[in-house]
């Protein structure tokens, strides 16, 4: 029903399920692009000339609508940074280097895993990880034990695994976490393009977030820091834009959220981020999080009539991804039929070799939903694995 607005699926004949990894881009966010660069396109809060003054007040703009959009209480709040990736590390470089532990879970992507590993903390020397259950989900006891044992520790957590659909209990997490006065990071990549999220009602401390996963151009996104750190936050880079006076001898720099913004950003993609919040407000978190159920729960259902199939969990408390293998064959070689088919998924660790080793396999086969796919899909998809199967043990 939604397909119509996005131009990818006018132009090609691929049944794209790889939404985990990035979402195609609704027409009005591409516009939002040819717009700034045929029509405005100037540097921001630097001249002041009138495009110049324009593009700074559509990137100023965006920062309140993400502010809105996530229910920030100041726009000071709101980093704009390249994506989830470059969030965590700034995060990790300019503010949780000086805590003894750092917490993360076991489904945790590789950027947030590898840039503690570069602080040089390894598994019980300053990183901790928490158990899952047998169904994939968060073990709270372990975790509980974990912030007993690490008060004051640097929780860092997604909220949706990318690899498994997974959603962690934000909330409960983030509380118990208080509880022990640890802080809280939670990685947002696969967050927006499915549900809200309110980092007030959550009481997060840190929000890292990736447009194109959600809608809007790639090297792009931002971190949510609670205002009560951003004093402690040390600048991650610096340069032109982060400052108020220079000389010789000295510089002193601006408030958040200049002081960490150094350099050209990516002023179209910001921009583009906002027109994609726009889009996703245009159709409706109620709506996305209705229709994703029930085709994610259809998903489930066709693949279970595939008899060698694998899967590693159940789809409580999950959304998005859905991973499985196919007993007998290795993943990689279905995912070259299914190309050659046509059907888009990803294949292989999908960044998360951590979680994939304790399962005691290479990687799986990662079929993910958006709202504008539809069952259609997901039967194209369905014949095709069917097929490949048959070619493969033929
Ligand atoms: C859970 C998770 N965290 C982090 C990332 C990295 O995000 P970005 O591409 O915005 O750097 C991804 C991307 O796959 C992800 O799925």
């Amino acid at each position: 029903m939604y397909k119509k607005d996005f131009p990818y699926f006018k132009n090609s004949n691929v049944v794209y399920l790889d939404n985990a990894a990035t979402t195609q881009k609704p027409q009005a966010v591409i516009d939002s692009q040819v717009e700034y660069y045929e029509h405005y396109c100037a540097n921001t809060h630097r001249s002041n000339f009138g495009d110049a003054n324009k593009a700074t007040q559509k990137y100023e703009n965006a920062r309140k609508h993400l502010r809105s959009f996530i229910n920030a209480s100041k726009n000071e709040e709101i980093i704009f940074t390249k994506g989830v990736t470059e969030s965590i590390n700034f995060i990790a470089h300019s503010f949780a280097n000086s805590f003894d532990t750092v917490i993360i879970s076991s489904l945790e992507h590789h950027s947030n895993i590898v840039p503690w590993h570069m602080q040089g903390r390894t598994l019980h020397k300053g990183l901790e990880v928490v158990k899952y259950t047998s169904d994939l989900d968060f073990d709270f006891e372990n975790f509980e034990a974990l912030l007993q044992k690490y008060p004051k520790a640097f929780v860092s957590v997604t909220h949706i695994s990318n690899a498994f659909g997974k959603i962690n209990d934000l909330k409960a997490i983030i509380k118990l976490a208080h509880k022990y006065e640890a802080v809280v990071l939670v990685d947002g990549a696969q967050s927006l393009a499915h549900m809200a999220i309110d980092v007030q009602a959550l009481d997060v401390d840190f929000l890292a977030l990736s447009a194109h996963k959600s809608f809007a151009p790639t090297g792009v996104g931002a971190v949510y820091v609670k205002e009560e750190h951003l004093n402690k936050l040390l600048p991650y880079q610096t340069g032109g834009a982060t400052i108020d006076k220079v000389d010789f001898e000295s510089s002193t720099l601006l408030d958040s959220p200049y002081k960490f913004e150094a350099g050209t950003q990516n002023i179209a993609g910001v921009i583009g981020f906002s027109q994609a919040l726009s889009y996703i407000e245009s159709v409706g978190y109620k709506q996305i999080q209705a229709y994703e159920e029930e085709l994610y729960a259809y998903l489930d259902e066709q693949l279970h009539t595939i008899e060698e199939i694998k899967f590693y969990n159940s789809i409580q408390h999950a959304i998005g991804s859905r991973s499985f293998n196919i007993k007998g064959i290795v993943h990689d070689d279905i995912g070259i039929l299914l190309d050659k088919m046509h059907i888009a998924v990803r294949v292989g660790h999908h960044c998360a070799q951590p979680i994939m080793k304790a399962l005691g396999i290479k990687g799986t086969i990662r079929v993910s939903i958006a709202f504008y796919n539809d069952k259609e899909d997901i039967d194209q998809f369905i014949t095709a694995l069917k097929k490949a199967i048959a070619m493969l043990k033929g």
